[in-house]
């Protein structure tokens, strides 16, 4: 530390005009910190306060209220006559120690984070931004934000009480209420809006569902392949996951019901199966209410792009067909809206009403007040389903972009299956090409895609990528169909990354 006449130079400090903090309390906080790091040790002499305003550009006010500040802590001593100084009292804190080194064993961590976690949960991110092929993102350049904006701004107008105090743990009133029109206009779907639960999402509600319906060790058949989240939902409560092979009408039932006829319940994406596409058949659809009536067992329905199809009218949901009040029914707004506002629900069956209040009640639940009630207003007056009418028109003519650029660019790699619902398709390969190696060059090509594999708890016959066409225009499409198809002929027989599957085989314990 250099001393001078005015007392002790601190090159270190500034203050910096942008911060928020006032300059005062800045001052403050730097003198603080190179006081007790021992940078300025006790018995040093500060500049005097019209000094140190002249060093910093800062009012001799400013300059007082800092030491003031410090004096009232303990920091400083003011010597009537002689200056400030840092107390003699102060004892600098010792340098942070090193992290301890980890014991030799730690306490032992519960089954699903040491057995599990590190196959089935890589860390994926999911991309930002909008690109072809991404899955799951809906046309962020069609939404209406000015409307939303409005409506926001409205928003957090209104009653204060209301507005910032804790939403009910089952969700909003007005929103459980907009759910149940929605679905009953859109997907042929009657409830009550107590039977409606509003969740931060699908995937909260997968695992609220899970908590509730599933014991550690229940079995469960999961599509195979088959939505990752959903599967990570029950393995984190411990369920042991059968894979069930998807033919083109659906899960196939009559194997579940071969390899685990205890099931205790059945996750499914019926009207859109995730990954492949395909939509569950009528005669399937009722072939596995049977089934889950006989074994006893729960339906879990995600139906996460219902809303999306571009053909004749689509099937009614499972949820719509179940006599016996089997299926839990999960919805989410990620699509229909955008995924960032973390917005989904799920419809219980009546005998699940009261366990669904008690547990989201206990657990303090509940989502944000103000995205609930934004989204409430935006349902009833109109703005929802004018969207999804525009929404439907748009993604159908981005889903046929990407079938007519296929034909044209990418016929002898990739057979791109057609599709009349959802966001996305699959694009199988022929037989023998190496997925990791496809999946690899379309990457490197900056290619938003997925192989097959990655959605597998159970090696299948089909090797393909993911192939999404609702978030970028069909002149973006068609460019990155061809990008795709020449980074698939120039990756062809590379061999890199063997599509070996994320997820290994059934988990049972
Ligand atoms: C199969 C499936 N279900 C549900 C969802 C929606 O999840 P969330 O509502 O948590 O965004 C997704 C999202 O991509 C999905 O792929």
């Amino acid at each position: 530390m250099t001393k001078y006449a005015g007392g002790a130079l601190i090159p270190t400090l500034r203050v910096e005009r942008g911060d928020a903090a006032n300059l005062s309390m800045q001052l403050a906080t730097h003198l603080r910190e190179l006081i007790l790091s021992g940078d300025l040790p006790p018995g040093t002499r500060l500049p005097a306060s019209r000094v140190l305003a002249g060093e910093q550009g800062v009012s001799r006010t400013t300059a007082v209220a800092a030491y003031e500040q410090l004096t009232s802590e303990g920091l400083l001593v003011s010597r009537v006559g002689a200056g400030t100084y840092i107390s003699d009292e102060v004892r600098p804190m010792a340098p942070r120690p090193e992290p301890p080194a980890p014991p030799e064993r730690l306490p032992r961590l519960a089954f699903f984070s040491r057995e599990i976690s590190e196959q089935f949960f890589p860390r994926l991110s999911h991309p930002r931004s909008p690109r072809p092929f991404v899955t799951g993102m809906p046309a962020f350049d069609a939404f209406p934000m000015a409307q939303w904006a409005r409506l926001s701004a409205r928003y957090w107008r209104g009653n204060r009480a209301q507005l910032m105090s804790y939403p009910e743990a089952t969700g909003l009133p007005e929103l459980r209420a907009a759910i149940c029109r929605h679905l009953r206009a859109n997907r042929g779907l009657v409830c009550q809006p107590e039977e409606v639960f509003v969740f931060a999402g699908a995937q909260d509600a997968f695992l609220q569902i899970a908590q509730i319906l599933i014991d550690p060790g229940d079995r469960v058949w999961m599509e195979n392949p088959g939505a990752i989240g959903a599967r990570n939902a029950f393995l984190a409560q411990g369920a042991a996951l059968i894979p069930v092979p998807v033919d083109g009408e659906g899960i196939d039932v009559a194997v579940g019901q071969r390899a685990a006829p205890d099931a205790r319940l059945a996750f499914v994406t019926p009207a859109h199966q995730h990954p492949l596409g395909t939509t569950m058949s009528r005669d399937r659809r009722f072939e596995l209410l049977a089934a889950a009536e006989a074994m006893g067992a729960w339906i879990v329905e995600d139906d996460y792009v219902g809303e999306f199809h571009y053909g004749r009218s689509p099937l009614p949901p499972l949820k719509a067909l179940d006599g016996a009040g089997r299926v839990v029914y999960v919805g989410t707004f990620s699509k229909a809206l955008f995924p960032a506002i973390r917005l989904g629900y799920a419809v219980v069956p009546g005998a699940l009403v009261e366990m669904f209040e008690r547990t989201l009640s206990a657990a303090a639940h509940g989502v944000s007040h103000a995205m609930q009630s934004i989204v409430a207003d935006f349902m009833t007056e109109g703005h929802f389903s004018a969207h999804l009418r525009r929404m439907r028109d748009l993604y159908r003519e981005r889903r046929d972009a990407l079938m007519d650029a296929a034909e044209r660019h990418l016929a002898g790699t990739l057979t791109v299956t057609p599709t009349d619902t959802g966001f996305h398709t699959v694009g199988l390969l022929a037989d023998g090409r190496d997925e990791g190696g496809a999946a690899d060059a379309a990457a490197a090509a900056g290619i938003a895609t997925a192989p097959l594999s990655r959605f597998t708890l159970q090696p299948i016959p089909q090797t393909g990528l993911t192939l999404g066409f609702s978030a970028v225009a069909p002149h973006e499409i068609e460019r990155g169909v061809e990008r795709l198809a020449a980074a698939l002929r120039a990756g062809a027989g590379t061999g890199a990354g063997q599509g070996k599957p994320v997820a290994g085989g059934a988990i049972r314990r």
